[in-house]
């Protein structure tokens, strides 16, 4: 079953049922101001930092699941009925409902008894502001008097305390009204500088700041008793809880239309202009008003919106592929980019999952998030290279997580988790792939922030490396430490008390528990860095990383081999995990998927031997789970895998961040059908069709589809901030349709399935236009290139340098 369906000449997804199984949401912002939107105009707004700056309240795990919201009230002020264009509060019977989420914005609107009304709502570039344009038209052939009413709740800056530390905040919340405009500045006398505002293009009717002025006792937002009653109160906030409420009056001919615009927005002001008159209380509002009275003009909020789809039109179209399946380009050239901007922006902070007060940014996340994202935005991804590696520890180790708005680790967390510092060479080698900018590797870099210790980022790399080679364990694999890509493999943690962290709990020394996932990755990292010694000539220093990854191939050989696939890990006691011996969790897909990417075993048939296990055990029509059969009890050896109940996330759920090393993996050996085959049964446009059983958005990736052994096997959660969004990107792009970025060109190596006749793709590489045609002749993935005409030796092509700003390349399949 269907809940809307695709809009792709348009770039939207257009959702035609108010009640989706969960909010769909979308995201505005995609600078430094954000907003989340539900598709029933649920969802809050946030300055840079969830948590530190949350501009809006909004209250998880709901009921109704998402409630509270950008939410517009109409009246018939005749009929005295009221209703919301966006279903959400009132749940009020509508017409037409649709929700259309697209590129940075959300227009949602409906019609109830002659009066069709739609809001877009979006975040103009540069601005830390939010607009909503409430369009009202009278379909009837009477005149119709109409209140409409907007509404949000302010929350009190730091999510965590607003939600909270009643006892005081209860006492602090303040604001102002002038000419219309709601300044909510609770904390603004003391040691804020920051305000929120939200205005209104029309003259108002009234307004209310106080939430229960505007809600009336014992009532909620599906029936405010001044909306209901047809009059704001003008309410002034003393503590409790500001809201903003404006009121618009309109009378409407039969076909009239009036569009009203209302801006949410944030503030700094420099500390020595923050009240005016100076030595006043009173917020200096001179600075915002400009920014305030411009986009209160409809003409200048269009302008804002048309600026706005430029840039994803410029973004998106740096890479641009036509296919003979729907759900690849539409996922390539609209969705899978678009979910990679949203977790580059928000790592894992901010979604309908994530609460925005958990975590800062991932380490390892967002390294990983750059494969997805570098050629979007190159200088973006550069800035957060150097602040990763920043707080990168002497020993090459890494804070597991650092905080976005400190830019310093997180010490609650703390490191210790031994795949962490490998991802930096693997984004690292991505960044440079895309740009050719070798310089960044020289940018002097702190280690734990530490001034002083400014090293070039070169040297970190070569601390990530040889961080592994301190740390290896008994059989020569990596010690594994609290965990490796799969945080919930906790072999030190050893815990049996309630409620105790498995991330930051070790009871075990770890000197014995090995990981095979990381010795793959080690060898993979390993070879990207000796292909970067090699172009700044250290070639002694580069045959040394080969040597190393040689070694490493080798053990794993040797010590990670199960007989048909690899193991994952070895526990404290030195026992194997991931193998026929156990009893449960036999095979995993980790190792196998990461050392089959890694080139490993490729030519002894072990790849081949592994991945078939991998389909014939883990595969299933909803994707790859994590391991087979499912941890049916609580382990304490090996922690919060157990502790999920059989099929989901870590413990035997499809997660699909890694079922793209599967399908890398499948490409390494040639295999397009399978590989593509794998990509489409968690593509989530290809799975729009059993909406009902997935119930995320069918427009984006979730973090995990449930496994074979849930009763709710195949229903997705965790949807948007997942490495999942730039793993598929890369995998699709770079190893199915094989237009790879390499250190000196573009490289074209497609593994496509052998029905497709071929594909065209444009792309966009070093400020060259690449126009790709692929032509399939034969079954195999032979290539024959040529570039304007001429053949050419191998599948790199690199940007010309005689100034051409464009290439046709065209590949014969074989
Ligand atoms: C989740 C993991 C996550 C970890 C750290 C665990 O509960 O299952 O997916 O990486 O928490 O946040
Ligand atoms: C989500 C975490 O953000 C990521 O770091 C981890 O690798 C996966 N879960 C798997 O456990």
């Amino acid at each position: 079953m269907k809940f809307g369906y695709f809009d792709d000449l348009n770039r939207e997804y257009v959702i035609t049922q108010p009640d989706t199984p969960l909010p769909w949401i979308n995201y505005l912002g995609c600078q430094a101001y954000f907003g989340i939107i539900s598709n029933t105009a649920g969802g809050y707004s946030f300055y840079r930092d969830a948590r530190l700056r949350r501009l809006t309240r909004y209250r998880y795990n709901n009921v109704p699941m998402d409630f509270g919201g950008r939410y517009i009230y109409l009246r018939d002020d005749e009929s005295k009925e009221f209703w919301s264009p966006s279903w959400q509060p009132t749940r009020h019977e509508l017409e037409d409902y649709s929700c259309r989420h697209g590129m940075g914005y959300t227009v949602i609107g409906s019609s109830y008894s002659g009066i069709e009304a739609h809001t877009r709502y979006f975040v103009p570039l540069d601005e830390n502001l939010e607009i909503w344009q409430l369009t009202v038209t009278n379909k009837r052939a009477t005149k119709a008097s109409i209140s409409a009413f907007s509404s949000i709740e302010f929350c009190l800056w730091d999510a965590q305390d607003d939600a909270t530390n009643f006892q005081r905040n209860f006492n602090t919340g303040q604001v102002e009204v002038e000419d219309g405009v709601i300044y909510h500045k609770t904390e603004y006398r003391e040691r804020r500088d920051h305000f929120a505002y939200f205005a209104c293009s029309e003259p108002g009717a009234g307004f209310d700041t106080q939430r229960e002025a505007f809600l009336g006792r014992y009532r909620s937002w599906d029936k405010p008793a001044t909306v209901e009653a047809g009059q704001l109160t003008n309410s002034i906030a003393h503590g409790w809880s500001p809201i903003g409420a404006h009121q618009v009056k309109l009378d409407l001919e039969p076909g009239e239309t009036r569009q009203i615009v209302f801006v949410l927005g944030y503030h700094e002001n420099p500390k020595d202009q923050k009240f005016d008159p100076a030595g006043s209380q009173i917020i200096n509002k001179k600075l915002v008003k400009p920014t305030i009275a411009k986009y209160l003009d409809p003409k200048n909020a269009d302008a804002a919106f048309e600026q706005l789809r430029q840039y994803w039109e410029s973004l998106l179209g740096i890479f641009q592929v036509s296919t003979p399946d729907i759900h690849t380009n539409r996922m390539v050239n609209i969705w899978n980019a678009y979910q990679c901007m949203a977790t580059f922006n928000m790592s894992r902070s901010a979604s309908f999952y994530e609460s925005g007060i958990g975590r800062g940014l991932g380490f390892r996340d967002s390294n990983q998030d750059l494969l997805g994202f570098v050629h979007m935005a190159p200088a973006r991804a550069r800035e957060r290279i150097l602040d990763l590696a920043a707080t990168q520890l002497p020993t090459g180790g890494a804070y597991h997580q650092y905080q976005p708005l400190t830019k310093r680790g997180n010490n609650d967390i703390g490191g210790g988790f031994n795949d962490d510092p490998h991802w930096l060479i693997i984004g690292v080698s991505a960044y440079l792939k895309e740009t050719g900018d070798w310089s960044i590797l020289d940018e002097p870099v702190q280690y734990d922030n530490e001034p002083g210790s400014e090293q070039p980022l070169y040297d970190h790399l070569q601390r990530s490396f040889h961080y592994t080679l301190a740390r290896l364990g008994p059989h020569g694999l990596p010690l594994i430490g609290r965990a490796d890509w799969n945080d919930c493999l906790n072999l030190n943690c050893f815990s049996d008390t309630p409620g105790q962290s498995f991330q930051t709990t070790t009871n075990k020394e770890g000197k014995v528990a090995e990981s095979v996932f990381i010795a793959g990755l080690f060898v993979h990292a390993g070879r990207e860095l000796a292909a970067i010694a090699n172009r700044r000539v250290l070639g002694a220093e580069a045959a040394s990383y080969l040597a190393e990854a040689a070694k490493m191939e080798s053990v794993i050989l040797e010590h990670g081999w199960d007989g048909e696939w690899f193991l994952r890990a070895y526990n404290d006691f030195g026992g194997k995990i991931g193998s026929k011996e156990c009893e449960e969790g036999k095979i995993f897909i980790e190792s196998n998927g990461y050392c089959t990417l890694a080139g490993i075993g490729l030519e002894d048939g072990k790849a081949a031997s592994a991945l078939a296990a991998v389909g014939e055990h883990l595969a299933t029509k909803h994707g790859i789970v994590v391991q087979q059969p499912a941890y049916t009890r609580y382990y304490i050896e090996m922690g919060e895998i157990s502790s999920y109940p059989p099929g989901y996330k870590e413990n035997a759920g499809v997660f699909c961040h890694v079922n793209p090393w599967v399908m890398i993996g499948e490409t390494r050996l040639g295999h397009g059908d399978l590989a593509h085959d794998y990509y489409s049964r968690i593509n989530p446009s290809a799975r729009e069709e059993i909406g009902d059983l997935h119930r995320c958005e069918p427009y984006v990736y979730a973090q995990m589809i449930a496994g074979k052994d849930a009763s709710t096997f195949g229903e997705a959660k965790n949807s948007w901030l997942t490495g999942t969004a730039a793993w598929n990107y890369y995998a699709i792009a770079q190893w199915i349709l094989g237009i790879r970025t390499a250190l000196d060109g573009l490289e074209i190596a497609p593994v496509i399935p052998t029905s497709w006749p071929g594909f065209t793709a444009t792309r966009s590489y070093r400020g060259v236009v690449y126009k790709i045609s692929i032509e399939r002749k034969g079954e195999g993935n032979q290539i024959a290139l040529t570039v304007d005409g001429s053949e050419i030796k191998g599948n790199i092509v690199p940007p010309p340098t005689d100034g051409r700003k464009e290439v046709t390349v065209t590949g014969i399949l074989s």
